[in-house]
């Protein structure tokens, strides 16, 4: 459990002394066996293409959730490119992990803002920081994005400064435009971040995406779009407004925000998956629900095939702190282990796409996979 609550220190944005410490523990504690049993399970479609997703862009190579980033995954073969959704005080989305933007952009070396730095309470958490629902879209466009994680990443972090935070319109037409160059279909893989937060302060998210998607030209399952979410009772909602596949994500631990069920661990049972299998395409699971470390794999995607679900699990990442210990290579928390290897195990096991931050490992494994 080391390897999760790194990532998920990474991803709350600790500071690097903080996420070091993390890392080396995660090291030092992981069990160094071989990878458990490996069965080859069919994905629900065979014939259907694995859907390879640029999470948060071509995160591992530069600044989330930025243009450069969504492009550079382009570059590198992805079906779909992810933007995190939060909305700004004028009612804009705007790709950020989530509404804190502390840790991945310079706000903190902006005077004008100082004011602007405060306390709130999150789906429970609290966090100390500046938050775009304070912000305009202006203002927050004179700030420039920065590495989340550099100490894990510093090639990405010498990109700081260098980009802008992207809206969601920029993200679609740079989908659009890269459909056009590259004679390839270029989706998007939007995901709802905090969406009960986001209502309860007079910003709802729901009707203003699937409005934006619509004046997209999206609207049907068939067109390249799917939407995501940790929370359930958005997603239902979403599902009553528009045809685009939904996906439910769910992680090891915790429950959804909205409290809509009691557990992701109960909605991964059989009986949870029929239920969201009445509004959603499938579920993006952790990877640990599917496979943790070196244990043998868990039933999830035999008992959500069994339900119609697909599974696009997440986030393959190529540093040895985020592998399975079999694959990793030395002991340098940053040193790139065999994710190839990672990704293809998961493909054996029945996956039907996934979601990585190094793009250009995920389409050679896809491509491995399917020879
Ligand atoms: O959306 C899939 C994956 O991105 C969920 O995790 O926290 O990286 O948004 P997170
Ligand atoms: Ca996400």
């Amino acid at each position: 459990m080391m390897m999760v609550s790194a990532l998920d220190t990474a991803k709350r944005g600790l500071s690097r002394a903080s996420i070091d410490r993390l890392v080396a523990a995660a090291l030092l504690l992981a069990p160094a066996a071989a990878v458990g049993q490996d069965i080859s399970v069919p994905r629900l479609d065979p014939k259907a293409p694995i859907v390879l997703i640029g999470h948060r862009g071509a995160s591992g190579y530069r600044p989330e959730h930025t243009l450069a980033s969504y492009d550079l995954a382009i570059d590198q073969g992805v079906d779909f490119i992810e933007p995190d959704l939060v909305l700004t005080k004028d009612k804009v989305f705007v790709a950020r992990h989530e509404n804190d933007i502390t840790g991945t952009t310079d706000v903190a070396s902006h005077p004008e803002f100082a004011a602007r730095k405060t306390t709130k309470v999150i789906d429970g958490e609290t966090h100390t920081g500046w938050f775009t629902e304070d912000f305009t879209l202006a203002e927050l466009k004179t700030l420039r994005a920065k590495e989340r994680l550099p100490s894990l990443r510093p090639a990405s972090a010498k990109y700081d400064g260098q980009f802008t935070i992207p809206t969601l319109d920029e993200v679609i037409a740079l989908a659009k435009r890269r459909t056009k160059e590259t004679h390839r279909t270029i989706g998007i893989y939007p995901e709802t971040k905090h969406p009960s937060y986001f209502a309860s302060i007079g910003l709802p998210m729901d009707e203003a995406l699937v409005a934006q998607l619509k004046k997209a030209g999206w609207s049907k399952p068939t067109d390249p779009v799917f939407i995501q979410s940790f929370e359930v009772n958005n997603l239902k909602h979403i599902h009553s407004l528009t045809g685009i596949r939904l996906i439910q994500l769910m992680g090891a631990e915790g429950g959804p925000a909205d409290k809509a069920a009691p557990s992701y661990a109960a909605m991964a049972t059989p009986a949870g998956l029929k239920q969201i299998a009445r509004y959603a395409y499938g579920i993006g699971p952790g990877l640990d629900m599917i496979q943790n470390g070196d244990a043998p794999p868990s039933v999830l995607v035999r008992d959500a095939h069994a339900a119609g679900l697909r599974l696009h699990p997440w986030t393959f990442r190529a540093e040895n702190v985020f592998l399975i210990p079999s694959f990793r290579a030395g002991a340098a928390p940053a040193a790139h282990g065999r994710l190839s290897d990672e990704i293809q195990l998961y493909l054996r096991l029945g996956i039907d796409g996934f979601f990585t931050d190094f793009p250009d490992i995920g389409a050679a494994a896809r491509a491995a996979a399917q020879k």
